[in-house]
């Protein structure tokens, strides 16, 4: 087991979705949140996930993860973070802004935030990952990255501005050139510097996920990543490319060159996933990508991060399922399970298990 974990002691909630008040103490390893279809078991998740990142899992806005029947929702946790504990704090008015606290303070931006609390998630919908659009890869990417380095989100946040500008100029009828020129400057500096985060990134996840794929498929079946960026090159190559593209985009109407383009590609015994892969197996690389970040959260910040995983055994057949469970008992850490099924969850040690009911969490009998 890593030398450092963080753990939620204790958990709060009130006004979130369909929870009725809940005051809940997690064990330090396995927490298995076990109910029917419907019952809150995603969203009990959520706030977990939401107290870890400051943003919703499922892209929700803010009024809909108020409960129908009340006009704000407050999460609260006590982190053990291996010095002393953490107050979290989230409250969610159905109007007005969202407000963080952090030991009863509101932390100064969101990279504070994210270097006291990292978590890693599983959900359904991230098999898109591996079948849907190259967004969702780019995502995956940045939202780690902005989990390990308080630079990259200014670079990104920087990056995103410049290309928006930019797109706008663009559709102009008469585009003022000298703008245009001062934000391909842009695009092109923070640009190079995002292509660089990302591509080590890959580079690191790459033999973990390798690893952990081989692990759950149980069988020789090798999983390559690459970075794929629009432009090969740095910030010279970048800026190249950009200049050249010029009317191009005049035409077209938006920037069709930079790292708001660029792809991860996922091969499977040297075919690409995308297109190929089964149902199963797509679900064992997005399973594997997990344990990849959360390999590599545990070697940049130095303690292992929560996991929580939605809904993760259906559609792994059993020996698969096995695999898996004995993998994640290695990893370490705090973990948290939905299902429907707690009977699939082949886990023996270090279990605590709670039953979810119409929005009631309990410890099962
Ligand atoms: N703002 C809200 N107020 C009240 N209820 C809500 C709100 N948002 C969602 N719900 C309800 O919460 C219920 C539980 O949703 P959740 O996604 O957590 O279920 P689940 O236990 O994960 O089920 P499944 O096994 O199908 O994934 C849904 O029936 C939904 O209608
Ligand atoms: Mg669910």
């Amino acid at each position: 087991m890593a030398e450092a974990a963080l753990r939620f002691m204790r958990l709060y909630a009130r006004g979130f979705r369909n929870l009725e008040r809940l005051d809940l103490e997690p064990g330090p390893r396995f927490n298995v949140l076990s109910g029917d279809n419907g019952a809150g078991k995603s969203n009990l998740l959520e706030a977990l996930y939401l107290l870890g990142v400051g943003r919703s899992f499922r892209g929700a806005a803010k009024a809909d993860m108020v409960r129908l029947d009340e006009d704000e929702a407050t999460l609260e946790a006590l982190l053990d973070s291996g010095t002393a504990p953490r107050r979290l704090g989230l409250r969610l008015p159905r109007r007005g802004s969202r407000r963080l606290l952090l030991d009863g303070k509101r932390p100064r931006s969101l990279a504070v935030w994210h270097a006291a609390v990292q978590v890693v998630l599983f959900h359904p919908g991230h098999l898109a990952l591996s079948t849907g659009g190259s967004e969702l890869r780019r995502a995956f990417l940045d939202r780690m990255l902005e989990q390990m380095s308080p630079s990259y989100a200014s670079n990104l946040s920087c990056y995103t501005r410049a290309l928006k500008s930019r797109n706008r100029l663009l559709k102009d009828e008469t585009p003022d050139g000298r703008a245009l020129l001062a934000y391909a400057e842009i695009l092109a500096r923070e640009g190079a510097e995002l292509v660089r985060e990302r591509a080590t990134l890959v580079e690191e996840l790459h033999p973990k996920a390798e690893r952990a794929f081989e692990e759950i498929s149980g069988a020789a079946t090798k999983l390559e990543l690459r970075y794929l960026p629009r432009v090969e090159g740095g910030e010279e190559q970048l800026r190249e490319a950009i200049a050249a593209s010029l009317s191009e985009d005049l035409r077209r109407g938006y920037t069709t060159q930079g790292p708001h383009l660029d792809d991860v590609t996922f091969t499977v015994s040297q075919v690409s996933a995308r297109h190929y892969a089964s149902q199963g197996q797509h679900r064992a690389l997005v399973l594997s990508l997990k344990v990849a970040e959360l390999d590599t959260l545990t070697k940049r910040v130095g303690r292992t991060p929560i996991l929580l995983l939605d809904d993760v055994s259906s559609e792994l057949d059993r020996s698969k399922s096995r695999r898996l469970f004995s993998l994640l008992a290695r990893l370490g850490g705090q973990i948290f399970l939905t299902t429907t099924h707690p009977e699939f969850i082949l886990l023996d040690e270090h279990r605590v298990d709670f039953e979810v009911k119409e929005g009631r969490v309990t410890p099962a009998r």
